[in-house]
C-alpha cells in the first residue's frame, strides 16, 4: 500500500476476528515502530507482546487490580484482552536522565512508534487500535508485565484480522483550513 494511501485510509479497528496473525507478520509491524525517529536515538522503548493464553494473564492481572480497587470481580474486565487475539504492549522508557534529553521529545517518540505500527499493520490488511485508560496504570498489570519504575505502559496495540463486513469510512477530522494559519504565501 503506498504510504499516503495507508495514512488516508487508517482507522481505528475494534472489532476483529480471532485468527491469530503470524508471528513474522507481528514482528514487521515492530520493525516499522521502531523506525520513528529519536532525538539523540534514545529508542525509549521495548515490547511485551501477547497471545493466546497470555492475554487472559493480562485479564487476571486487571480483574485483580479491579478488586482491590472496587472491591467486586469485574468479570467485563477479565474478557478485555480477548478483543483481539495479539496485543502489543508498548513500554515506554523515557531517557531524559541522559544529559541533552528532553523529557517531552521522548514521549513525542513513542508516539510516533505507535503511528508506525498502526499504519504498519493497515499495510499489511490488519486491524490495528491502541487502548490506553487504567488497566495499563495498575500495579498488577506493571508487575505481570515487568514493567519497572522508570518505564510506563504506553499503549496495548490490539491487533487481528478486521471483520469481513468492516467497510466503514476513515474517523472525521475537522478540516486542515480550520486549524491552520499561512504567514508569508503571499
Ligand atoms: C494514545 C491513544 C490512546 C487511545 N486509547 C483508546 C482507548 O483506550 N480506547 C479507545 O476506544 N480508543 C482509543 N484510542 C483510539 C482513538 O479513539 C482513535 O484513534 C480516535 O477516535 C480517532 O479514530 P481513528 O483512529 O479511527 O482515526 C486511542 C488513541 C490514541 C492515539
Amino acid at each position: 500500500m503506498e504510504t499516503y494511501e495507508a495514512i488516508l485510509t487508517r482507522r481505528s479497528v475494534p472489532k476483529v476476528g480471532e485468527n491469530r496473525p503470524p508471528q513474522d507478520q507481528i514482528v514487521r509491524l515492530l520493525e516499522a515502530g521502531v523506525r520513528a525517529p529519536t532525538h539523540h536515538l534514545t529508542q525509549p522503548w521495548r515490547f511485551v507482546v501477547l497471545t493466546g493464553d497470555a492475554r487472559k494473564e493480562l485479564g487476571d492481572a486487571w480483574a485483580a487490580a479491579e478488586i482491590r480497587v472496587q472491591g467486586k470481580d469485574p468479570e467485563s474486565v477479565r474478557g478485555k484482552p480477548l478483543r483481539a487475539p495479539v496485543i502489543i504492549t508498548v513500554i515506554a522508557h523515557p531517557k531524559s536522565h541522559l544529559p541533552k534529553v528532553v523529557d517531552i521529545e521522548e514521549h513525542h517518540a513513542i508516539g510516533a512508534l505507535m503511528q508506525n505500527i498502526l499504519l504498519a499493520a493497515h499495510s499489511e490488511g490488519l486491524g490495528a487500535m491502541i487502548r490506553t485508560g487504567k488497566a495499563g496504570e495498575f500495579e498488577e498489570v506493571r508487575q505481570l508485565l515487568g514493567v519497572s519504575n522508570d518505564e510506563y505502559i504506553a499503549g496495548f496495540i490490539y491487533v487481528g484480522y478486521p471483520l469481513e463486513d468492516d467497510d466503514r469510512a476513515p474517523t472525521r477530522r475537522t478540516p486542515v483550513e480550520d486549524i491552520t494559519e499561512w504567514r508569508g504565501w503571499g
